[in-house]
């Protein structure tokens, strides 16, 4: 595992956004795994930037996404799809069949079908508060592939500030699981902000804690590149 200190998100994103247009430009046909939330959203803006001006294509490129809320749609603005149309691939020559998001329908087979694939060359991450990574929160099994989460009270909460009323945030989720995530060829963390910092410095421990779902990259065979800021280094220390 390796740390990166970066003095702010802006800049996480630019370096993570070059590595990854680098490695788009050495393989067309790159298998990539996304997330969403705000901690990928300068890396999307580097990866357009640069892309645009080096006329990298995705026309080859594969992507799942590490999520999806169940019963919304993709016009619903809430939805990961959406989120992942408006923040990247409208900007790019991506083939839309090219995207895969995790649903009820295709729940079952989502892993086998990332393995189809060839697996996520990249992976990239953000990470919750309470160290949960995609929706996998503290005490998932970590052998869980691709499951159905009843979300907890508490995400429901925080995520309601997206929503016009708590009764609109939806109930459910499906989530890769912690084996799913486990299985990339290699992943980018990004964390930023104080409120990051404890989850972070439980990664840092070394080992697996359940009661920190991110830890479990401590047992990964791939490359784990782990950016943080200043901030979020500040609360570390
Ligand atoms: C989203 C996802 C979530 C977020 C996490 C951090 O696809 O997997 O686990 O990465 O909740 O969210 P932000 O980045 O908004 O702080």
């Amino acid at each position: 595992m390796e740390l990166y200190v970066l003095r702010s998100k802006e800049e996480i994103g630019l370096e993570i956004g070059r590595r990854i247009v680098e490695r788009v430009k050495q393989n067309p046909y790159i298998v990539l795994g996304l997330a969403t939330g705000s901690s990928p959203l300068f890396t999307y803006e580097a990866i357009v930037k640069y892309s645009l001006a080096e006329n990298v294509s995705y026309k080859n490129v594969t992507t799942f996404n590490l999520d999806e809320y169940v019963g919304l749609e993709e016009t619903n603005k809430q939805s990961y799809r959406y989120f992942m149309n408006d923040n990247l691939f409208k900007y790019l020559d991506f083939k839309k069949e090219s995207h895969h998001f995790p649903s009820i329908e295709n729940m079952m087979g989502y892993d086998e079908d990332i393995k189809k694939s060839g697996g996520i060359d990249i992976q990239i991450l953000g990470i919750g508060s309470n160290g949960h990574i995609a929706f996998n929160e503290p005490f998932t099994n970590i052998d869980e592939k691709t499951h159905i989460v009843e979300l907890t009270e508490n995400t429901i909460k925080d995520n309601s500030r997206f929503f016009k009323s708590i009764n609109e945030v939806p109930t459910k989720a499906i989530t890769m699981g912690l084996n799913t995530i486990l299985q990339s060829k290699e992943i980018f963390l990004i964390a930023t902000g104080k409120n990051k910092s404890m989850a972070v410095k439980k990664i840092l421990e070394g080992k697996y804690d359940p009661s920190c779902p991110a830890s479990c990259l401590n047992l990964a065979k791939c490359k784990v590149h782990v950016y943080i800021d200043d901030e979020c280094y500040e609360g570390i220390k």
